[in-house]
């Protein structure tokens, strides 16, 4: 087409430039634009109607296009994005997939787009921010553009903060302190997911998240937004406390929690994160959903995704972090054992055990951390790796 290549991805055909002006595509994406033609999947059959929806940040448009071809659920994409070059080539996309009656392209500032509805009146089933980077300049005027029932899709891909440095600039952008700790994934999306019921509680809105998913360097959470305070879930946002000497971890209401550290049964200063959010961070109902809409996709990634879904199902009411087997069994300088072996050995002693989304060497558990490491200190000869 004019010298130009088109890429495939799911159903949809896409130009990554045009006449000279070119958009930003991440391959790697595809995991996350498919999980998200399930969740609009799913929606769909809860509403039981197709969907409006608003891709802000759409660059090539190649996740509203998909959202709109695979899904079945979707009757109109609003794309938009703030430079020219991809409104230019996503209108081109729009063309190459026949969805000219389906579409409308913006070329706006995302807070101008979607700060815009706030005074007309348009809402949409959902609004999905895809940004470089924090969500965070652009939260409260997305909350405000999703209908009372509808579901607000946002990205976060600045999880350096939020990881390993700069609590200072957690705090800045999330109101709330990271932890250098083996979880530390987990505890950005619980940061991440805090950030979003807190500016949904500012609008009198409240955010219940549906699905929420670490993978390839970014968080990504889908949630509930429904009008009203009274329901503002004020106990499900706690301070995460870490014993830097046994290694126990425990949360503290924001209520419950005196400024500052609180002491291990060690006796010894806690580190601590927060607040964050404790809740789950998916709804079973939801994800049972998505799973009656596996069969719409294409069977390459079909083994991916359905390995996800078992797990985000497995994990859901486990303790709000996780133990990472390879780096325990090295502090303690033990051998490696088999992460399946360390979920039965604490199944048969009683606890609730899982596997993690979050990093394919952890294990969520009921357990305490030291029974935890006493699995890894007396393995049976059938745990070892
Ligand atoms: C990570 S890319 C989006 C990727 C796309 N959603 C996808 O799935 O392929 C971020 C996009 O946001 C756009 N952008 C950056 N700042 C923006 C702003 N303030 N308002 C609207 N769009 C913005 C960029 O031009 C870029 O196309
Ligand atoms: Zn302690």
């Amino acid at each position: 087409m004019n010298g130009e290549d088109v890429i495939a991805e799911g159903a949809a055909r896409i130009l990554l430039s045009w006449r000279g002006q070119s958009v930003f595509y991440n391959p790697v994406g595809s995991f996350t634009r498919t999980l998200g033609v399930l969740v609009l999947a799913a929606e769909a059959e809860l509403k039981g109607r197709s969907l409006a929806i608003a891709d802000v940040m759409c660059a090539s448009g190649v996740r509203g296009i998909r959202y709109f071809l695979e899904s079945g659920a979707v009757d109109s994409v609003h794309f938009n994005d703030v430079s020219a070059g991809a409104a230019k080539v996503c209108r081109k996309n729009v063309e190459i997939n026949q969805m000219e009656n389906f579409s409308e392209i913006s070329q706006e500032r995302a807070n101008a787009f979607l700060g815009r509805f706030y005074s007309d009146g348009t809402r949409y089933d959902m609004v999905d921010i895809d940004p470089y980077g924090s969500f965070a300049r652009y939260i409260d005027n997305a909350v405000a553009a999703v209908k009372s029932g509808g579901v607000l899709a946002a990205t976060a891909t600045d999880l350096a903060p939020l990881c390993r440095r700069g609590r200072r600039s957690a705090f800045r952008k999330y109101g709330s302190y990271s932890l250098d700790v083996d979880f530390c994934h987990e505890l950005a999306a619980r940061i991440l997911v805090k950030s979003v019921v807190e500016a949904c509680g500012r609008k009198d809105l409240v955010a219940t998240p549906l699905l929420t998913v670490y993978s390839d360097h970014y968080v990504r959470t889908y949630a509930r937004i429904v009008k009203g305070r009274e329901r503002f879930p004020h106990r499900r946002i706690h301070f995460l406390h870490v014993c830097p000497r046994c290694r126990n971890i425990w949360t503290l209401g924001v209520n419950e929690t005196p400024p500052g550290s609180t002491s291990c049964t060690c006796s010894s200063p806690s580190l601590v994160a927060g607040p964050l959010w404790i809740g789950l961070l998916h709804s079973d109902e939801f994800l049972e959903k998505m799973k009656g809409q596996l069969g719409l996709l294409e069977v390459s990634s079909l083994r991916r995704v359905s390995r996800y879904m078992s797990c985000f199902t497995a994990e859901n009411h486990l303790p709000p972090y996780f133990f990472d087997v390879h780096k325990t069994a090295d502090r303690l300088d033990r051998v490696t054992p088999s992460i399946d072996s360390v979920i039965n050995s604490l199944r048969s002693k009683g606890f609730d055990a899982s596997r993690t989304h979050f990093n394919p060497t952890g294990v969520k558990t009921s357990a305490p951390y030291e029974e935890f490491a006493e699995t890894l200190r007396t393995p049976n000869p059938s745990q070892i790796a």
